[in-house]
């Protein structure tokens, strides 16, 4: 995707900015590297939507090669139900949230990880009344100290809790899940992370194996430790969520390279008054106001794709001021430039829609998982 094509060119004069560019192209390529490397690995490759939240982006995932679809909320689950009819919640459905999933069609094979044994028997009882049979993961803590079971002797509790729910016809157990999410470091050093990883799972497999439980589903996986995931014993599937974009993190860390990343915040130049800065038109309420995670020590808010010693040092709700002191450019008014946002989650979030470049059209790709109302 060259800005200077003059097709997309065209396509781009009339749009106003900030616009989220998808690049199509490196999407595809990028799908097909999770499922290579999932498929050299004998990994189930379970993507998580919560990055991209549209229906169109979730069914080109499950045509390459996808099991199933994970979500994050019952929005998601509503929209992506109509592209995927293999569903993971990897979020406990708390109060009226149980009542929501279980009117998805019934065609969906839904599970959903939780950590309590009493929203277990919640769910239990109204997936039963239902008539519908719910799978659920237990959650377990692997390090990150979010949700889940830290301790063996808990999961096996939940665990046989769960196969007793199982006579009610409402629930069925599958398996287990965690998220690595603590892993935020660059994967030449992720090695002793991993095997503490390894080592809590371990304790975890081996206790469940004594008390005769053995999980059909390890589902883990994030996109820091994407492609070291094989390092870790017993999984069986992994949810990487941001890969399907990557963003400045990913590049910061080393998961991926600049000519990877397929989403960018195009933005207009829009005042140069100030010398040694320019500003544009995409601030904290396109971008998002995250903070660097990969390098903290180098800051900002973002950086350009075509020129990356260029970056957002600052950013107010609808500005972002490009910091020049490391290059020559010199840019003018209503230049435009495309900005990798630190994490491309919570900017895509951000937007109405995303315009999808596939190499001679630019088209519109509803983000209809965005939102919370049924
Ligand atoms: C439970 C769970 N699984 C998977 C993911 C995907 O992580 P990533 O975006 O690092 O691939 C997330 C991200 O927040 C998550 O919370």
């Amino acid at each position: 995707m060259n800005l200077n094509d003059p097709p997309l060119q065209e396509a781009l004069d009339s749009c106003e900015t900030p616009a989220a560019l998808v690049d199509l192209e490196r999407v595809r390529r990028n799908l097909d590297t999770a499922m290579a490397y999932c498929e050299a690995h004998g990994l189930g490759w379970r993507p998580h939507v919560k990055t991209h939240k549209s229906p169109e982006l979730g069914a080109l995932q499950v045509a390459r090669g996808a099991r199933g679809l994970t979500v994050a909320t019952p929005r998601e689950a509503e929209v992506m139900a109509a592209v995927c009819g293999d569903l993971l919640l990897a979020h406990p459905p708390v109060g009226p949230k149980v009542e929501r999933i279980l009117r998805l069609p019934e065609s969906v094979r839904l599970t959903v990880a939780l950590d309590s044994p009493d929203l277990a028997a919640t769910l239990a009882e109204a997936a039963s009344g239902a008539g519908r049979t719910v799978g659920v993961l237990i959650e377990i803590d692997v390090g990150m100290g979010r949700v889940g079971l830290p301790h063996p002797d808990d999961v096996v509790s939940l665990a046989r809790q769960l196969r007793s729910l199982e006579k009610g016809g409402g629930l069925e157990w599958r398996g287990i899940l965690f998220y690595p999410g603590h892993i935020r470091v660059a994967a030449s050093e992720q090695a002793p992370l991993l095997a503490d990883v390894s080592k809590r799972l371990g304790r975890v497999l081996v206790a469940l194996g004594q008390a005769g439980l053995h999980p059909e589903i390890v589902s883990g996986g994030s996109t820091p430790t994407f492609f070291q995931s094989h390092q870790i014993a017993g999984l069986t599937e992994i949810r990487p969520g941001t890969s399907i974009f990557h963003d400045r993190d990913s590049v910061g860390l080393g998961v991926a390279h600049l000519d990877e990343v397929a989403y960018t915040v195009l933005a207009t130049v829009v005042s140069v008054g100030v010398p040694g800065q320019a500003v544009v038109d995409a601030g904290s309420k396109a971008l998002a106001k995250e903070e660097f995670r990969a390098l903290p020590g180098e800051g900002g808010y973002g950086q350009l794709l075509d020129r990356p010693e260029v970056r957002v040092s600052g950013v107010s709700e609808e500005h972002g001021i490009l910091e020049l002191s490391s290059t020559d450019w010199r840019p003018r008014v209503g230049d435009r430039v495309r900005i990798v946002p630190n994490h491309v989650c919570v900017s895509v979030n951000l937007q109405d829609r995303l315009l999808a470049w596939d190499g001679s059209t630019l088209r519109p790709l509803a983000l209809s998982g965005r939102g919370r109302l049924p």
